[in-house]
């Protein structure tokens, strides 16, 4: 089994106890045979790796266009619906989601890379707000028409107290980016983030294993079942990213995108 807690922390919680100290653990277990396996072979990327990477300019993940399964399934994504509050975790200066502001949703968006941000609202011409964040580090960058307000700042300290939840989440390049070993966390808030009419949509990157181990990490739709029990998955569309990844030693690159709303009868997702 996985020990996820490391010599440090066992030795301060150690330094704590009384003779007599009763001391439970919960703990997370994760129903996956591969997992521990991939938590081996994965390396562990910083946040101080991705603020370099805007810093340096080195995002080539980042597009100029809007994403080619959102133009093609919006309906999947909005569902008729208008004004919706719509998430963005790990968002970069992405411009699907000026796009959506556009269209008359609001938009949350968190990432660590003050760069990212101020990029976006250069590359969008918005004029916006800065003020730090409260009790948290980190900042609050809100465009003048109050439409989109992104958090700078460690994803893992976000909360649901700080926007409540929301209606549609824009998940790309985001589980596929974070540490294996941190998906039942981002699981976790995620799911305490997603309204009952959510309407989440993960962006799957998918290649042959044995020849590449790092990120974009691998994310199989039965991963996207171990992480979400409670809700749908329906595979909607895919995009062959192949040119892009020759570099990584990959003959083969799928984006498959999976749409993945509560199931109505669960009582928690
Ligand atoms: C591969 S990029 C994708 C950006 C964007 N979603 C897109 O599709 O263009 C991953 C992003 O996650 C951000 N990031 C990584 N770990 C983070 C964390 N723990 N908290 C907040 N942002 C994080 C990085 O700064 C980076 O912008």
């Amino acid at each position: 089994m996985f020990y996820l807690a490391n010599d440090r922390y066992s030795q301060v919680i150690k330094a704590l106890k009384y003779p007599d100290c009763r001391h439970i653990i919960a703990a997370i277990q994760y129903n996956s045979d591969t997992f521990e396996e991939k938590l081996k072979m994965s390396e562990i990327i910083t946040n101080e790796y991705w603020i370099n990477r805007w810093t340096e300019g080195k995002t080539f993940f980042h597009s100029e266009k809007r994403h080619t399964s959102l133009e093609k399934h919006l309906e999947k994504f909005i569902a008729g619906r208008k004004g919706i509050k719509i998430f963005f975790p790990l968002c970069g200066k992405t411009v699907d989601m000026k796009i959506l502001a556009d269209q008359g949703h609001y938009i949350v968006g968190v990432d660590v890379a003050e760069q990212a941000f101020k990029e976006f609202f250069a590359d969008q011409n918005l004029e916006y707000t800065e003020e730090h964040l409260k009790n948290i580090d980190g900042k609050l960058f809100q465009a003048m028409d109050g439409r989109i307000k992104l958090y700078c700042m460690d994803f893992y300290l976000f909360t649901k107290e700080m926007e409540s939840q929301f209606n549609a989440i824009w998940d790309h390049g985001s589980l596929v980016a974070i540490n294996i070993i941190d998906r039942i966390k981002y699981s976790q808030l995620i799911k305490e983030l997603m309204s009952s009419d959510c309407r989440y949509v993960i962006s799957a990157m998918q290649y042959d294993e044995s020849k590449y181990t790092g990120h974009p990490f691998y994310l199989s739709e039965k991963d996207l079942k171990d992480l979400y029990p409670n809700c749908t998955i329906e595979e909607f569309d895919e995009i062959d990213r192949s040119y892009l990844y020759k570099d990584y030693g990959l003959d083969n690159m799928m984006e498959r995108m999976y749409l993945l709303q509560p199931e109505t009868n669960s009582e928690s997702i």
